[in-house]
């Protein structure tokens, strides 16, 4: 067995649109946060004596079926045909319910590779977690990390690249899980198709993402969080406004989140360094500093509806 270890990411800018769906070509660029406290570690071994791929997440067998056809283009790849058991964990906080599908493509593209006995440079091994997931594509790098949309068709320009920036040692992200009775979410791959085809403000949205995408950058080669989190508050509320305008409409947000944002907003007003963004679930993530990571952690846990915060570093890459 082969063990890889990716950490999850929060995108800054969001990924919400595709240009291709069998390629998981995404419709624009994205800009994200790999966070050290959301930690997936997954092995893989190939084993003649299996019949089909089995997968065993968090301690209990689950169903393979996200998990061959991504094995199989590391198959076609590495040219073997051999079945593959997958052991995946994640080191989420318990019960957290955040999406895992970021790190864990990218743990399994790292880890399947390997045991299949390919040796994919940082570029190949974000083309191939794209596969899995568009937000895995990220996970392959630690800090700040951009996602290009490419324009070639066989989606050999579609990867992410690490961006630097003197943030990456003094950002924080709170993480305020919005628990209690949520009603099972869309998934992102579905809701963002749907959102494409029936939303009148999705054109809107992806017509904005190249501009967010650029100040963004600028923002982060300045060190300028103020600005970098500007963008980051209302590029969550944009991609949201083209879900929920979908028809009928996809909305991921409870009464709690709202509650959330409203703090985020009051923190604000107190002068601190806090502003948020939300993905495709109910939960609030706070981008901030160190110096007040523990303040912003405070006023979210106050926020009825709030279950837990978790509040993190930047993480590394896939390991
Ligand atoms: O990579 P996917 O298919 O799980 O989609 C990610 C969608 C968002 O989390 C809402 C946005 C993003 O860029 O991560």
């Amino acid at each position: 067995m082969i063990a890889a270890r990716a950490c999850a990411n929060i995108a800054l800018v969001k990924y919400w649109g595709k240009r291709d769906a069998a390629l998981n070509l995404p419709a624009a660029g994205s800009l994200s946060l790999t966070l050290a406290a959301l930690v997936t570690e997954t092995s893989v071994g190939f084993d003649p004596a299996l019949a089909h791929d089995v997968l065993v997440l968090d301690g209990a067998s689950a169903p393979a079926d996200r998990v061959t056809p991504f094995l199989d283009l590391v198959r076609a790849q590495a040219r073997v045909t051999t079945r593959a058991r997958v052991v995946s964990r994640n080191e989420f906080p318990t019960a957290s319910g955040l999406a895992s599908s970021a790190s864990g493509f990218a743990a399994l593209a790292l880890a399947a590779s390997r045991a299949a006995g390919l040796e994919l440079d940082a570029r190949e091994l974000s083309i191939l977690a794209r596969r899995g997931s568009g937000s895995a594509a990220r996970s392959i790098y630690g800090g700040f990390v951009r996602m290009h949309a490419g324009t070639r068709a066989d989606g050999s320009d579609a990867y992410a690249e690490p961006i630097e920036s003197a943030l990456a040692d003094t950002v924080r992200m709170v993480i305020a899980i919005v628990g209690g009775g949520a009603p099972k979410t869309h998934g992102s791959r579905d809701a963002m198709e749907h959102t494409a085809a029936t939303s009148p403000f999705y054109s809107s949205w992806i017509a904005q993402v190249p501009a967010d995408l650029a100040a963004a950058e600028a923002a982060l080669a300045r060190g300028d969080l103020k600005s970098l989190g500007e963008i980051t508050e209302a590029n969550a509320l944009a991609m949201h406004a083209s879900a929920i305008a979908a028809r009928p409409p996809v909305i991921y947000w409870q009464p709690a989140t709202l509650a959330a944002l409203a703090a985020v907003r009051e923190l604000r007003a107190r002068g601190r360094t806090a502003w948020a963004t939300m993905d495709a679930g109910p939960h609030v993530k706070v981008l901030t500093t160190a110096a007040e990571a523990n303040e912003v952690a405070h006023a979210l846990a106050a926020v009825h509806g709030v279950t837990d915060t978790i509040v993190s570093a930047a993480g590394g890459p896939v390991t």
